[in-house]
């Protein structure tokens, strides 16, 4: 096959990351006969160093002409205090919607291999941790109404959390469809012990659970799931939850599998194309120190292969030459404990391609 692949390199340790990926992708494409095109996607805060724009409308139509993206990660300090428009985070929250990408799902996931990373107390990581997040990606607060204005002598700010029901279908769907591929639990996360925004989508996803009679659906709020996630990881299988919600619960999730360098997470909509990113940040203070972690990056390559172009074997193969150089014993920085072998980035990417 022949395919493009829009690529976002992104801030911090993002472009050493991606040159990974990309050599993983290449090695694929080497094995099984493809030929992966690269677009280069300039997003985030290089991008506003460069084009004063965190979304250039190049970046953004590359992306759309391509038949899937992939992005490392964008942001630091160095334009915390830029104004709204011109931060990085900006940029992302345009190409999600510019994109229609209204579901993300977040694996948090404890590799066997990793069981020493995770914070929490083995009693607990040992009845195993295995669901996924799917998060409503460009709807709720993010996407609501947002003002600052002065009131009363004082200022006053607000953003709307609104929901209309045809975004929670959408979403409900994704949710089910993917707690019917794994162990056909489904909880749904919302506060409609408070807002109108969760009643109207506890009733919304209630309705959608008639069209899937064999998935089990369960109602949590989302103070009592933040909860639930350190003290019982292991009775969720897929959790729904809104935008914020999700944005929340999905850091939470990755920490208790201790191992937030290696989780991959894709965002879809409609359509095959995809965006693809690991869930961690760009950790700008490790940036050029060749000790970031690749495996979050390069299993977000494997998830862009399966979901956006049906390869299936060839996604297969990336996730097992990294299983294996975890079996060895390789280890970067963030998962070391005693007697492992420690590697840097570039060091991990050369192992794995040497599995495929
Ligand atoms: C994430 C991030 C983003 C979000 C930021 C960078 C805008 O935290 O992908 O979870 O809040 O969605
Ligand atoms: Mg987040």
């Amino acid at each position: 096959m022949n395919k493009t692949i829009a690529v976002v390199r992104g801030d911090g340790i993002g472009p050493e990351i991606m040159a990974q990926a990309l050599a993983v992708l290449d090695r694929v494409a080497e094995k099984f006969g493809h030929t992966f095109a690269y677009a280069e996607a300039p997003i985030g805060g290089n991008a506003v160093d460069r084009f004063g724009d965190p979304l250039p409308q190049a970046s953004l139509e590359a992306c759309l002409a391509a038949d899937s993206v992939l992005l490392s990660a964008v942001g630091g300090p160095k334009w915390d205090h830029a104004p709204k428009e011109k931060r990085p985070e900006r940029g992302l929250l345009r190409l999600r919607a510019g994109l229609g990408l209204y579901a993300n799902l977040r694996p948090a996931r404890l590799f066997g291999e990793l069981r020493d990373a995770s914070p929490l107390k083995p009693e607990i990581a040992d009845r195993g941790i295995n669901f996924i997040v799917v998060r409503e990606l460009i709807g709720g607060a993010y996407f609501g109404e947002h003002s600052t204005e002065k009131l009363d002598g004082e200022y006053y700010a607000k953003d709307v959390m609104g929901y209309s029901e045809h975004e929670i279908a959408r979403i409900a769907r994704v949710g089910f469809e993917t707690a019917a591929k794994r162990r056909k639990k489904l909880c749904s996360v919302d506060k409609a012990n408070v807002l109108d925004s969760s009643k109207l989508w506890r009733k919304v996803v209630t309705e959608i659970a008639k069209e899937y009679p064999d998935v089990t659906l369960s109602h949590m709020y989302v103070d009592n799931c933040a909860m639930q996630i350190v003290r019982d990881p292991a009775q969720f299988d897929v959790i729904v939850t809104e935008n914020l919600f999700g944005d929340i619960l999905s850091d939470e999730a990755s920490m208790v599998s201790g191992s937030i360098g290696v989780i991959p997470s894709s965002s879809l909509g409609d359509g095959a194309r995809g965006l693809y990113e690991p869930i961690h940040g760009s950790a700008p203070d490790l940036a050029g120190t060749d000790q970031a972690n690749p495996i979050g990056m390069i299993l977000s390559a494997a998830m862009l292969l399966r979901f956006s172009f049906g390869m299936t074997e060839e996604a297969a193969t990336i996730e097992r030459a990294v299983e294996a150089l975890l079996a060895e014993g390789f280890r970067t920085a963030d998962t070391m404990s005693a007697g492992k072998t420690p590697l840097g980035c570039r060091g991990t990417g050369a192992e794995i391609r040497k599995k495929i």
